[in-house]
């Protein structure tokens, strides 16, 4: 594909040229980007080694599939966790696919088919990812879940399936809200 950089080696550092290639030209995206990362970096400290570098580069990459070069199936966490797969980074494609409980949406859209293909790995790092993304507005502002969702719904309207799709995935999100915030209690200050 034309203008779609390529991804051999992961890491933090080659996560955030690639997504700061395919989506620094939208600045607000961008800055929501940086945000969650930079929310990342900090919740890190909850994990080990080895998983905490997963989840910062994860969260460089989680909102990839909306760059336009990767768009499929128009679904963002899909089109992102396909890019991933191509690069060969398959644990990383699967955590991208189900961030912030990606898989209502994709219910609604009609791609459960294709979310099955990735498996949700139900792990601490998927809880960290999900609490990044949803306590950091659209500009990268941090906000409460439920501040975040009453924005989902001002932005794509209340009929709106991204709306719809959070609002079914509301329990769940709490679930893993409140795991994480428990690891991040558990933890040592930075
Ligand atoms: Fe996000």
């Amino acid at each position: 594909m034309h203008g779609v950089p390529s991804l051999h080696e992961l890491t933090v550092s080659s996560a955030r040229s690639a997504a700061s290639e395919l989506l620094g030209g939208d600045v607000r995206r961008w800055a929501h980007v940086q945000a969650v990362a930079r929310k990342a970096a900090e919740a890190a400290r909850a994990l080990g080694p080895a998983e905490s570098e997963l989840l910062v580069l994860t969260a460089w990459l989680h909102d990839i599939g909306y760059a336009e070069p990767l768009m499929g199936t128009g679904f963002h966490s899909l089109d992102g966790a396909q890019w991933l797969r191509q690069q060969g980074h398959e644990r990383v494609a699967c955590l991208v696919a189900h961030h912030s409980c990606a898989s209502f949406e994709a219910a609604l859209r009609g791609l459960s088919e294709v979310m099955a293909t990735y498996p949700d790995e139900g792990t601490s790092v998927r809880d960290l990812l999900t609490y990044c993304d949803m306590t950091t507005g659209p500009a990268g502002q941090a906000m409460t879940m439920d501040e975040r969702l009453a924005d989902v719904r001002k932005r794509y309207g209340s009929d709106g399936v991204v709306t719809h799709a959070l609002q079914a995935a509301r329990e769940e999100l709490l679930r893993q809200l409140t795991a994480a915030e428990r690891l991040l209690a558990d933890a040592q200050p930075m």
